[in-house]
């Protein structure tokens, strides 16, 4: 009993303390933000050739979860990766790719430039992000021409993701 009262006693505040910076999901709290799903940088596609062509929002989780894991792992862009939130990465990032592939989801991050904002993202950074999607859409199977299509409504975003 003194055991177990001395436990709690230890253990709450530490739980109060990381409620502060954590929210239930596991995910780091952000900076307020407008929520709207413009902000995910691109109109959806139309009808459901595309959800089909990334087998469903199975797929799509499939495709972000390898990205985001080449991406952390990744020599060259592994940098900018660590110590950011891969909890809430992972959700938004699904949220936004089956927001625009028309699976049946909205996007609820933030948009592509307070996103990216004084992370210093170079040209060669982008590219090298957009070959690790190509190798997890690759890996997930999805047709040639559907990655091409996903990676043509991406590529306008470069301009609010790479640093001047
Ligand atoms: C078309 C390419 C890209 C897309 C679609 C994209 C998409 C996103 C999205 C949806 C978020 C989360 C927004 C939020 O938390 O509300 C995000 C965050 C992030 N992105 Fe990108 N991104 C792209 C390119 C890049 C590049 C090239 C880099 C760096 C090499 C990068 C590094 C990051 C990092 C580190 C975060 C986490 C930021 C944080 O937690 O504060 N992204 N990205």
């Amino acid at each position: 009993m003194l055991f177990a009262s001395l436990v709690l006693m230890l253990a709450l505040p530490q739980e109060r303390e990381s409620s502060v910076s954590q929210s239930a999901s596991g995910e780091e709290v952000v900076e307020p933000y407008k929520v709207d799903p413009t902000n995910a940088g691109a109109q959806p596609f139309a009808g459901a050739d595309m959800a089909q062509a990334f087998h469903g929002q199975e797929g799509i989780r499939r495709v972000v979860e390898q990205f985001v894991s080449l991406n952390f792992a990744d020599r060259r862009v592994g940098e900018i990766f660590m110590n950011q939130d891969k909890v809430r990465l992972k959700r938004v990032l699904f949220e936004q790719f089956c927001y625009i592939l028309n699976a049946g989801c909205t996007y609820t991050g933030r948009d592509m430039r307070a996103a990216h904002k004084d992370m210093g993202v170079q040209q060669s950074d982008m590219n090298r992000v957009v070959e690790n999607l190509q190798s997890a859409m690759q890996m997930e199977g999805v047709l040639f021409n559907a990655q091409n299509r996903l990676l043509a409504k991406l590529a306008p975003m470069r301009r609010k993701i790479v640093g001047r």
